[in-house]
């Protein structure tokens, strides 16, 4: 079974299931070009996708290929996540298939990159014998030299975690992209201390990334063609960039930063994820409904509706206080799509606590979630803290019941759909059929419409009438362009 549910199969957000394991190979070019082929395999949230894309470039820079052949890779990489058992169990099964490539090619390395290579460090050497490069996600800079100590014969190891690193120099290679949408990296790491998340362990310190670099990569993939950019971090809210430059000048907040985004063009759309709800400001909530083009979409995770669980998350609100959040961007944002994570089952949740999430999940009428059910990560302030005391039976129980009233939720907020016009950014052939478009409106919500005679391509805006809809999808007629 799955550790985690989205009632959103589409979602291009956080562990998109569709894309766990993906591989990439972006290069068409000679194979004589490149002294070596690498192969890269992700999971995970999107940063790292996002960090898959970093690597790449660095690797690519010093000559190396990509492959999307696992068979024809001189080096292996695995970009990891640590952020459930389930993922690094994951990641262990396919480590295993590696072991039986490894021993047909002589010479091929296998490096594990990411949070599970950050969690584990060299440890991960003695557990897993047939790798030979462990890297976490600030070190990526010295991969090349990582990859030429491990070609000498020697394991190579470098996790050390940085106060600075924003890799914001570097051009990501858009790796396996529709050419549309893009993820753009603003800050790394998380001051926040969830005590179930290891990320803040993983990832490190937050940082933000140069404002001027991060506008700089968004005008050139609206020049190259995309059409729309989501602003990555873990705590895009609490985003603030004071250039070291001009310590007197004006520090740019994340309201600013999306501002200077939207302004590179109305046609690109802007989209971010994941805000916290102790941080998103009134003024983040004014600059999105400013700008047509920043997309009416907050990601607005609660974990619990509890406020006694909550303290325990060291959530650092109530339940009276997320409430409150939701009424201000209704108010401040009427049509605005709102979606949340949900954890079920975390240390002494009682039956009360369980009914208190399903209420903030009926009150907040959230479009879709993400929804998981707890699970102890070591290290972590709640594993050292709290004893994980809700038997499983329970947690799935539970988890099941709050899947049960989100998908209701989102096949009403589906039907409240119908009869509404909505511009529409085409992102490719709907997957059933390719006689169809399928792209996203404002909220962050699949369309599936038939092309009929229209000329239009991907990347295009067009208008859609709904006209129908199932749980995770709206379908729908071109009405124009
Ligand atoms: N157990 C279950 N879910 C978790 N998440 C983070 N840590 C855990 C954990 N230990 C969920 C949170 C977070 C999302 C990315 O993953 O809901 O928002
Ligand atoms: Fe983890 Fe909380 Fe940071 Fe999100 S905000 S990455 S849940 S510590």
């Amino acid at each position: 079974m799955l550790d985690y549910v989205t009632d959103k199969p589409d979602s291009h957000r956080v562990q998109d299931e569709k894309r766990q394991g993906e591989a990439f190979a972006p290069f068409a070019n000679d194979p004589n070009a490149y002294r070596k082929r690498f192969y890269i395999e992700s999971y995970g949230c999107q940063m790292n996708f996002a960090d898959s894309e970093i690597v790449a470039s660095i690797l690519n820079k010093e000559g190396f290929g990509a492959t999307r052949n696992v068979e024809e890779a001189d080096l292996i990489f695995i970009n990891t996540c640590s952020i459930r058992e389930k993922a690094e169990q994951t990641v262990r099964k396919r480590l295993t298939e590696f072991r039986k490539l490894k021993e047909q090619k002589k010479g091929m390395l296998v490096g594990v990159l990411g949070c599970m290579a950050e969690r584990l460090k060299s440890k991960f050497l003695e557990e897993e014998k047939l790798v030979d490069i462990v890297v976490g996600p600030d070190a990526y800079r010295t991969l090349p030299g990582l990859v030429e100590e491990a070609e000498g014969g020697q394991k190579a190891v470098n996790v050390l975690l940085s106060r600075e690193e924003t890799y914001a120099d570097i051009a990501p290679v858009r790796l396996d992209s529709n050419g549309v949408s893009a993820f753009v990296s603003i800050m790394r790491g998380c001051n926040n201390m969830c005590s179930f998340c290891v990320v803040p362990f993983t990832r490190g310190r937050e940082r933000s990334r140069d404002a001027e670099s991060i506008v700089h990569e968004c005008r050139e993939l609206f020049n190259n063609g995309y059409r729309e950019v989501t602003l990555l971090g873990q705590n895009v809210d609490s985003y603030y960039y004071q250039a070291p430059s001009s310590p007197q000048g004006e520090a740019v907040t994340f309201a600013n930063l999306l501002e200077i985004v939207a302004l590179i063009s109305p046609l690109l759309r802007v989209r971010f994820s994941t805000s916290h709800p102790k941080d998103i400001t009134d003024e983040v909530l004014h600059t999105m409904a400013k700008y047509e083009n920043i997309c009416k979409y907050i990601h607005l995770p609660v974990q619990s509706g509890s406020t006694r669980v909550l303290q325990l998350m060291n959530r650092t609100y109530t339940r009276e206080w997320y409430m409150a959040k939701v009424n201000r961007i209704r108010e401040i944002i009427p049509d605005c799509g709102i979606s949340s994570d949900i954890i079920a089952g975390f240390c002494t949740e009682e039956e009360q606590d369980h009914k208190d999430t399903l209420d903030v999940m009926e009150y907040s009428k959230y479009d879709f979630s993400y929804m998981f059910f707890y699970s102890e990560r070591p290290g972590t302030l709640a594993q050292k803290r709290y004893k994980d005391d809700v038997p499983e039976n329970v947690k799935k129980r539970r988890l099941q019941e709050i899947v049960e009233v989100q998908n209701r939720l989102s096949l009403l907020s589906n039907k409240n759909d119908i009869g509404k016009i909505f511009k529409v950014l085409i992102e490719g052939d709907s997957k059933r059929n390719e006689k169809e478009w399928k792209g996203r409106n404002s909220q962050n919500k699949v369309i599936v419409f038939p092309k009929e005679n229209y000329e239009l391509k991907k990347g295009d805006f067009v208008e859609v009438k709904v006209d129908d809809c199932t749980q995770a999808t709206l379908l729908g007629k071109i009405i124009g362009r």
